[in-house]
């Protein structure tokens, strides 16, 4: 008694396993785009050179922000990728380069350095992917408020427009947001990313004031002539532990609420005021709850739905969560009061991420229902584990078979009807991953930090080739 179908209707209805049954070949559709994925703070380095302010991420992570140097180097990381065969790249600008104080008058010679990239990469044949935020906030921004503060949206617009008025000759794809979750729940709820404040109203109010940031600048950005926008959110299904083997596993009434609370935080928070023009009815209560609703003003919802060509979707792991009366919330998920989040017994990568490839399939279908004129493209997904360097490379079979099971969920998702353009590997480069520092190694290019010679591991002539034959072997 009690039980029904558990988030079915909401999740998608393509049975996890049956999907990759059904799949008869591997190549992936005519013009399918393939790359990589990259982000400023990560690579770049140089964190003072040419007018560059401070971001809120220098000084966070106990690791130097050198990281891979890639403001110099960036011709030999481009002509990587040319040799790898990479069709496109999607990187991100730094605010911080081009408004050292977050607002104001733009900085020529931060802007001049996209300008040095978007040329080489232009000389390589590489089609650029620009991200406008991911994570590295202006320190003068944060200073006066940060994400909790309106005004930051506003600067944001500013700062879209500036953008595209320098690279907008050469950039055709533009994608607002990097996973606004995370930047707003673990940068200013758990404290976990810079800024690393501890307060729920605040990850709740940094939440709806980014949404704003995408809202405002696509209609600066459609105003200036970009030809196509978007935004990139980190997309995880929801399910129970006996969900993931068995997707369309019945649920009790509270685990089924459970499932429902924490996709209407992680997911529907972003994806229904972008894509619809509201918030899930649910959430409402729990924001009111946390700090109140009245950063929410008359007409930003309206705003924040802009007509979009694209979402990018991020992919790592799924979340797995129950029912658990007793468990406390945490301040990463204001609102999870009761529900709790559970491991599961599957291989994992060395961040202990559960490896779970057929919810690529699971979201993209999901997706692909509930919005089906939308194009989509995963803009990220890839693993980070220990690699080992040997006189005759890295032999970096888990990072192959992380990425072609993937690619395999990503087909059959194709193969059911998902608008899938392109798949980008998360990274390039081994690099800066945020509050890990130089541990993590997510990289098809192994970066030894202390001399920056780069060496392709085993996964980049991998990819080299399934982009060469436009898909798997069988
Ligand atoms: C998503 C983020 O966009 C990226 O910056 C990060 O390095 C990867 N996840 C891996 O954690």
């Amino acid at each position: 008694a009690g039980a029904r179908r558990g988030a079915r209707g909401r999740l998608g209805a393509v049975p996890i396993s049956e999907g990759i049954r059904k799949m008869s070949t591997a190549s992936f559709p005519e013009g399918f785009v393939w790359g990589v994925s990259t982000s400023a703070f990560q690579i770049e380095g140089a964190t003072s050179s040419d007018g560059r302010g401070p971001s809120i991420w220098d000084g966070f992570s106990a690791d130097r922000a050198e990281a891979c140097d890639h403001y110099h180097r960036y011709p030999e990381d481009v002509r990587l990728m040319k040799d790898l065969g990479m069709a496109a790249y999607r990187f991100s600008v730094s605010w911080a380069r081009v408004f050292p104080d977050g607002h104001g008058k733009p900085n020529a010679a931060g802007l001049d350095f996209y300008d040095r990239l978007l040329d080489e990469l232009a000389g390589a044949g590489i089609t650029p992917y620009a991200t406008l935020y991911h994570w590295d906030l202006p320190q003068a921004l944060e200073d006066r408020g940060g994400w909790p503060s309106r005004d930051t949206a506003h600067h944001f617009a500013d700062y879209a427009a500036a953008v595209h008025d320098r690279l907008g000759d050469r950039v055709d794809t533009w994608f607002t947001l990097n996973e606004p979750w995370v930047a707003a729940f673990l940068g200013y709820g758990s404290g976990v990313h810079a800024p690393g404040r501890k307060s729920a109203g605040d990850a709740f109010r940094s939440a709806h004031h980014m949404l704003l940031a995408h809202g405002l600048s696509v209609q600066a950005l459609r105003s200036a002539g970009a030809a196509k926008v978007g935004a990139v959110l980190n997309i995880s299904p929801v399910m129970t532990p006996a969900q993931v083997s068995d997707f369309d596993r019945p649920l009790s009434e509270e685990d089924a609420e459970a499932v429902a609370r924490i996709d209407a935080l992680a997911n529907r928070q972003f994806l229904e005021p972008m894509l619809r023009g509201a918030y899930p009815a649910e959430l409402l209560p729990l924001i009111e709850r946390h700090g109140g609703l009245d950063h929410i003003q008359d007409g930003d919802l309206d705003v924040i739905a802009q007509p979009l060509d694209l979402l990018g979707v991020n992919y790592y792991t799924p979340l797995v969560v129950q029912a658990q009366p007793s468990e406390p919330a945490d301040l990463t998920w204001p609102g999870s009061e009761g529900i709790l989040f559970c491991t599961i017994p599957t291989a994992v990568t060395a961040m202990g991420w559960p490896i779970v490839p057929n919810c690529l399939s699971l979201l993209l279908g999901r997706i692909s229902r509930e919005y089906p004129d939308l194009d989509l493209m995963v803009t990220e997904n890839g693993a980070d584990f220990v690699d080992v360097v040997t006189g005759d490379g890295i032999h970096d079979v888990d990072r192959i078979s992380f990425v072609e099971e993937h690619l395999r969920a990503l087909r059959t998702a194709i193969e059911n009807g998902a608008r899938v353009r392109g798949y980008l590997v998360w990274t390039l480069l081994d690099n800066l991953e945020w509050a890990d520092g130089y541990q993590r190694k997510f990289g098809l290019v192994h970066v030894d930090f202390a001399t920056q010679r780069r060496r392709p591991k085993d996964s980049a002539f991998w990819y080299r080739d399934v982009i060469r034959r436009n898909g798997l072997t069988e």
